[in-house]
This record gives structure tokens, sequence and C-alpha cells, in this order.
């Protein structure tokens, strides 16, 4: 008989054979997975025979997510990442090579224009920034170029702009264009970039699908030959999501759209009352009639979202003030989450950005953005007006 400690290894790791289908999917909480035979292994290994071999390759929680958002997308394939900048590094390598040129939206997270300029800028890639509601300019610029992908957001981090997915992945395709949207904001829920066109619609996990503030993920869908594509940047650079985050996204699905409604009624209340209040030079929301965006996010969104930002005519220090005198929302940078998150790009997300650049990226100085919660919108309401008078030095 084996001693004690080699009984206690094969002890502990066997695997239950379990005939019955559990009611959530397992965490399959392994580094590596075993075969009968050294060549099954190598057959595993080279995607000679489907299965699992390493966890950075692929492990079966993680594909349940991936192929679980491809699904809501309409999109054929999906690969989950350790984080939204992990997917979108990831993506547009895929399409990109040194001396060649991206075109991106200037209306894009700090994050990424950051991986875009300073990492990917240092290894001979370019970037050519372009307002992304101006199909004119974008075509000028893919034209001037010749880059094989142009990049925006479905609704744009912090500046709350709705770009046309139908109509850019028009205008790239006839330019031999790919077409990469981070759908971030408006989750599969509100809006499916790949029925629309897109050749590749990525997410930062980590907001609305998981929805709950407690994980990080990214996940990128597309056709079958897209993700191909990826996927070897995924296994070699290595940027693969754990199980147990896997998990934790999954466990936010069943709920998203009933998040994403609530996210919306609450942002469109907020917004409404907002514009109307003192102090307040601009509310965008593309839920409001008025909005630049309006036209196109009621053909594009199924619902407006959760997102909101607007400016305070007071500028920077009436920014900080309102942000200091909230009391239900976070003081977080992030956003998708159950509870109410308000945050001050200029002093937050963007600081990395110098003031000409907050500029370029249409970032006022007394801009707030808000990532509405699931709270009781009265609640929220009462403490926008207090926080507001706090502001604007309204005595209360
Ligand atoms: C629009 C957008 N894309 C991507 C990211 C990056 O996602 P992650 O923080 O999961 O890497 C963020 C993060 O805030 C984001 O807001």
């Amino acid at each position: 008989m084996a001693r004690f400690t080699t009984r206690a290894i094969l002890a502990a790791t066997r695997t239950p054979a379990v005939r019955q289908a559990s009611s959530a999917t397992p965490i399959y909480q392994a580094s590596a997975f075993a075969t009968e035979t050294a060549a099954e292994l190598g057959e595993v290994l080279t995607g000679v025979t489907p299965g699992y071999a390493y966890s950075r390759i692929d492990n079966p929680t993680t594909a349940v997510l991936a192929s679980a958002v491809a699904e809501l997308e309409g999109a054929e394939a999906g690969l989950a990442f350790a984080s939204g900048m992990a997917a979108i590094h990831a993506a547009i390598l895929s399409v990109l090579r040194a001396g060649q040129t991206i075109v991106a939206t200037t209306a894009v997270y700090g994050t990424t224009r950051d991986l875009l300029v300073r990492i990917l800028g240092g290894l001979g890639i370019g970037t050519e920034f372009v307002d992304s509601t101006d199909l004119a300019a974008v075509d000028a610029a893919l034209a001037r170029t010749g880059a094989p992908a142009l990049y925006v957001e479905t609704i744009s981090n912090p500046t709350i702009i709705v770009s046309d997915i139908a109509a850019l992945a028009e205008v790239a395709h006839r330019r031999g264009a790919a077409l990469l949207v981070d759908n971030t904001f408006a989750s599969p829920y509100g809006c499916r970039p790949v029925e629309r066109g897109a050749d590749i619609s990525i997410h930062s996990a980590t907001k609305y699908l998981s929805g709950h503030a407690d994980v990080l993920a990214g996940v990128v869908v597309g056709s079958r030959e897209r993700i191909d594509a990826i996927r070897p940047i995924l296994v070699d650079a290595g940027g693969a999501l754990a199980p147990m985050a896997a998990y934790l996204v999954l466990r936010g699905l069943p709920t998203l759209s009933l998040r994403m409604e609530r996210h919306s009624a609450t942002a469109l209340e907020l917004a409404t009352w907002l514009k109307g209040q003192p102090g307040i030079a601009r509310v965008h929301y593309p839920g409001l009639p008025e909005d630049p965006g309006h036209e196109v996010a009621a053909r594009q969104l199924d619902v407006f979202g959760g997102m909101f930002a607007f400016e305070l005519a007071g500028g920077r220090d009436a920014g900080r003030a309102f942000l200091d005198a909230m009391t239900i929302p976070e003081r977080t940078a992030s956003l998708g989450a159950t509870r109410t998150i308000v945050s001050h790009p200029p002093s937050t997300t963007h600081r990395q950005l110098d003031e000409a650049a907050l500029r370029q990226s249409g970032i006022a100085p007394g801009l707030l953005r808000v990532s509405t919660g699931l709270e009781d919108v009265e609640d929220l309401r009462a403490d926008f007006e207090q926080a507001l008078g706090a502001a604007v030095g309204r005595a209360r």
C-alpha cells in the first residue's frame, strides 16, 4: 500500500463522476487536465482532439462563459480573459502588425488610449484618433492610413457618446478594415454589435456582465475565424481568466436584463431631473431626446443604459465638492455595479491625460460620470440634490 502522503494526494485529487447536471456551472478550479495516454494529451494540446489540457489554453468554466456571451451577442464564438484590458489588447493585436496604424475614436477609455499610444505605439503600431460620430472623417482617416482596423466604443467612457455601429461597419468594410467595438457600457442586453456588422465585440465583464463589483474579467466575441486569430494571443501572452472569476461572471448573466432595465430607468430619471437644475452646464445621456446621440441610440440600443454624465458649471472644484458630498454612491473608478458609482474622470480614471488630451477627449473639468446602481431612485435623487447644493454653494 502507498504511504500516507501519496495516499493523501491521490485521495484528494479524484474527479467525481457526476451524471446529473448541477444547477450552477461547476468551477473547474484546476490548472491542468489529465488524459488516459500521452498520445491523447498531445492530441488535446495540439487541438486534434477536443478537450482540456491546461487552463491557460482552455478551461471548462471559462469556456462556458465565453460561449454564453457569444450566444447572447449573436456571435459564433468567444474567448474569456483575465480583464477587459487583456481582452482589448488581444483583440487589437489580432488585427494589427508593426508598421500599421489603427483608427480609433477620440472618445475612448483612458487606459485603452494608453495601450494604443504608449504600449502599442512603442512597438511600432500607430494610432490615428478621429471623432467616430463624423463618418466622413472616419472614412478619410481609414483611407489616409490604410488602417486594417477601426476601434470604437458603443457608448464612450466617460463622455457617453454613441457610435453608429452599422454605419461605421459599412465605412470600415468599404475600406477593407475590421470594426472592433468595446460594448462594455451597453452590455449585450443593450446592444449586440456583431449583429450590426462589427467584426469583434469586446467587454470588460468586470462591469455589467458580472454586475456585482467582485471580479475582474473580459470577453471577446466574433466569428469563429476572428476568435481563432485571437486565441494564440490569449495562449501566448497568458491573459487567461481564472475559473472562479468566470463562475462569478456567469452568476451575473441570468439577471443582466433585469439589472439593465433598472439601471436604465434610474439613469433616465436622474438625467432628466438634473438637466433642469441650477449649476448644471450639460447632461450627457442618450435617453434624453435632445442628446446628440439619441437618434442613433434609439435605433441601436434596446435600453439607453445606466451610464450618464453631467458637467458642473463650477468646473474642477465643483466636481470634487459634488463627489465628496455624496453619501450613497461610492467614490470609486469602476461602474456597472449594484451600488451607484459617481466618478470625476479628470481626477480619477483620466488622471493620466494632460489638459490638452482631456480637451481632445471632450472631457470638461467639471464632468461627473454616473453609473446608476439598483438603489431606490428616490433615495438617489435626494442624495444628488444635497450634493448639488454643496457643489454650487447653496445653503440648505
Ligand atoms: C469602456 C471600458 N472598457 C474597458 C475597460 C477595462 O476593463 P478592465 O478594468 O476589466 O480591464 C473599462 C474599465 O473601466 C471600461 O470602462
